[in-house]
């Protein structure tokens, strides 16, 4: 089922003045840049509902969107581009550890990664952080239209082949363009399926 509707609840940034109630949530995380607000505005067909930027560090708040009147779409902010000192550059910000610790209806997070980059030691780290907190994930790799149709399939070996010296199994993963549209339904439908299960 597509997003028929999609509109913004509320941005904090504090996890216990988050939306109450039951609503199932999802999260979208990564290193600042890598186009989670692009990919909720390109989900929810809006251009504008999230904030994006060329420039890192826009999303500074956790915001909530409702999706369909049943379930939360999540935009965090990006992790791993810190205005902070050298010793605080591997810490995610405290309000993000937060969220994921404290926020109970969260069903499931995607952790999304830039598929033309290699696996960076920020994000293997969150990614164990995340097992370690017993949160599930997914992956999401963003930006498909930036590396030639023919590469995307090798360049997600080589991600897994590298995600195989932290995990014995690997999650789902998606292939996706906010820019060009692409991957889009396949995530969707995985939401929507699990929304089923929750029922
Ligand atoms: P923060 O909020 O700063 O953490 O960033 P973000 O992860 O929300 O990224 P955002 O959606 O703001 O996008 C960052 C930049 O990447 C913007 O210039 C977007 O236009 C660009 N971008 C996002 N998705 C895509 C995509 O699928 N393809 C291309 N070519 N550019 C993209
Ligand atoms: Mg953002």
């Amino acid at each position: 089922m597509p997003i028929r509707s999609a509109t913004f609840v509320m941005s904090n940034s504090d996890v216990s003045k988050c939306p109450k109630g039951t609503l199932p949530e999802y999260a979208f995380i990564g290193r600042s840049n890598v186009g989670k607000s692009s990919l909720i505005n390109a989900l929810c067909n809006q251009k504008h509902l999230a904030k994006t930027s060329a420039r890192p560090g826009k999303t500074q708040l956790i915001n909530h969107f409702l999706i369909n009147d049943n379930w939360h779409l999540v935009d965090l902010p990006g992790y791993g581009y810190a205005r902070v000192s050298k010793s605080q550059k591997k810490v995610f910000q405290k309000f993000i550890t937060q969220y994921f610790k404290q926020r109970k209806q969260l069903i499931c997070a995607f952790i999304l990664i830039d598929i033309r980059h290699e696996p960076q030691p920020i994000d293997r780290e969150f990614m164990k952080w995340m097992g370690t907190a017993e949160i599930p994930f997914q992956i999401v790799f963003t930006k498909a239209d930036k590396i030639s149709p023919k590469t995307i399939q090798s360049k997600i070996e080589d991600y897994f082949k590298v995600l195989a010296e932290d995990w014995a199994f690997f999650p789902e993963y998606y292939v996706t363009s906010a820019e060009k549209r692409t991957g889009l339904e396949p995530l969707v439908s995985y939401i929507e399926q699990l929304n089923k299960t929750l029922r």
